[in-house]
């Protein structure tokens, strides 16, 4: 089997899909090779993110890797989101496929612009605390 039964499941039945509209902050990250994109919006409280939807204009991987990403970084501290990789997004779905690795990174970058957008709306330079993207 190509992919597992939890990639199956995120595909099938994504979680947390959609756009917040008052998003406290929003990322959209594509790749330049597949021409997928992934939008991650985010309501953040204090320093806890809230909510968390997302819209991905890709393929089946790059839809449960966003899906998954949603469910590991909801309710979560911002400095543990920002920990978020897309190693740990492969683990949570039992593994990738390596041509689709690439997926599992959009999700991370997704996250990652989400929470650049969050600080350069205070006017703090998100690069010293995200990185580069
Ligand atoms: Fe993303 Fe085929 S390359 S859908
Ligand atoms: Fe490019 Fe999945 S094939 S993100």
């Amino acid at each position: 089997m190509l992919y597992s039964e939890k990639v199956l499941d995120h595909f099938s039945n994504p979680r947390n899909v959609g756009e917040i509209e008052d998003a406290d902050a929003v990322g959209e990250v594509g790749n330049a090779k597949c021409g997928d994109i992934m939008k991650m919006y985010l309501k953040i409280d204090g320093d806890t993110i809230t909510d968390v939807k997302f819209k991905t204009f890709g393929c089946g991987a790059a839809i449960a890797t966003s899906s998954i990403a949603t469910e590991m970084i909801k309710g979560k501290k911002i400095s543990e989101a920002l920990k978020l990789s897309n190693k740990a997004v492969i683990e949570a779905l039992d593994g990738l496929p390596p041509a689709k690795i690439h997926c599992s990174v959009l999700a991370e970058q997704a996250v990652k612009a989400a929470l650049s957008d969050y600080y350069r709306k205070q006017g703090i330079d998100p690069t010293p605390i995200v990185g580069e993207i």
